[in-house]
């Protein structure tokens, strides 16, 4: 029994049916997030980018109006974690949060199965912040040329501290070393957080770490702080020269941290999760702890995913012929 439907009468069905999809991509947009979101940490629990993921994720549920859950998904210098993020449903339930490490360097160093640019939506930067160089309580050097001179007479057993092989604390370990003529070994751990614990247990000589992550150990007293990898001083530590009034002029280093989504991921779920960064930004109480850590946020014209795009863009032009000509592999 075929049921014959006047013509327009079906026309107009077909066009509903063809509508559907995205009607229910608005529907869902305007209804995200109906369940906790899943931010994804690529390092261990208690370094820089978990400190900074659980600043961010504990404003943005405000905006959101759901959970935003911390997994740390750790190791090969982060590109476990953010791989898991490369390969979730792109359904805005899973965010990356990551910086220069993970998504410019290891894009050159480690044979990856994702692309670090090309397999994710860009929701928008969150903050920079540079490195400092930082040893163990009891090194017997005072300042950073007297450190330079303690690592030669100590190469053979010299050890510096980094997040994983091709981190941003080893790139600038290497880098570190290209510019003082210094040679000491790396140990890599699943993060800055259990590296830091090693140098403050003085298991460790040095790390050129990520302000975040060392600034609350050098307000301790529980480690040394030598230099800032900047051309100013941090306002958070003005008591710490920069490389250039410690006499390691231009070796500088600054990490911007990020949030990506996996590609494909509606660009109305993107635009909300942007207006919940944006806002948390804004927020006194999370700007004063992201400013406390040393962290430089970048202004609100520049809080969209097209300025992270650029910005990504560059830095990969700009880094990946550098390290791909220093020949560093990832392990
Ligand atoms: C971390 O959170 O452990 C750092 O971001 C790692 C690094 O310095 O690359």
């Amino acid at each position: 029994m075929v049921m014959k439907l006047p013509r327009r009468r079906f026309l107009h069905l077909a066009a509903a049916a063809a509508a559907l999809p995205a009607v229910a991509r608005v529907a869902r947009a305007q209804d995200y997030p109906t369940r906790p979101v899943t931010m994804v940490v690529p390092y261990a629990a208690g370094g820089p980018t978990d400190t900074i993921a659980r600043i961010m994720a504990e404003r943005m549920r405000a905006s959101l109006g759901q959970v935003i859950i911390v997994e740390n998904t750790t190791g090969a210098a982060g590109t476990i974690g953010v791989g898991r993020v490369a390969r979730a449903a792109p359904d805005g339930y899973t965010i990356s949060i990551g910086h220069w490490g993970t998504h410019v360097v290891n894009g050159a160093i480690y044979e990856l199965q994702y692309h670090v640019f090309n397999d994710f939506e860009p929701v928008s930067l969150i903050a920079t912040n540079p490195q400092l160089i930082v040893g163990r309580k009891a090194l017997p050097a005072k300042d950073l040329q007297e450190l330079i001179a303690w690592l030669k007479e100590n190469v053979a057993t010299a050890t510096q501290g980094t997040a994983g092989h091709g981190s941003a604390s080893h790139v600038s370990g290497v880098y570190f070393q290209s510019k003082t003529g210094t040679q000491f070994q790396f140990v890599p751990y699943r993060g800055a957080g259990p590296a830091m614990q090693d140098l403050v247990a003085g298991q460790i000589d040095i790390m050129i770490d990520q302000a975040a992550n060392s600034l609350p150990q050098v307000r301790a007293g529980t480690i040394k702080a030598y230099a800032v990898t900047d051309k100013t001083r941090l306002a958070a530590a003005p008591e710490i020269p920069t490389v250039d009034e410690a006499g390691v002029p231009g070796l500088h280093i600054s990490i911007w941290h990020a949030l990506w989504m996996p590609k494909g991921t509606p660009k109305d779920i993107i635009t909300k999760l942007n207006g919940a960064v944006v806002d948390t930004l804004a927020d006194a109480g999370a700007r004063k702890r992201l400013a406390e850590l040393g962290q430089e946020i970048p202004p609100r014209e520049d809080q969209n995913p097209q300025t992270l795009a650029a910005t990504h863009k560059a830095e990969i032009e700009k880094w990946w012929p550098i390290l791909k000509a220093a020949n560093i592999k990832g392990e």
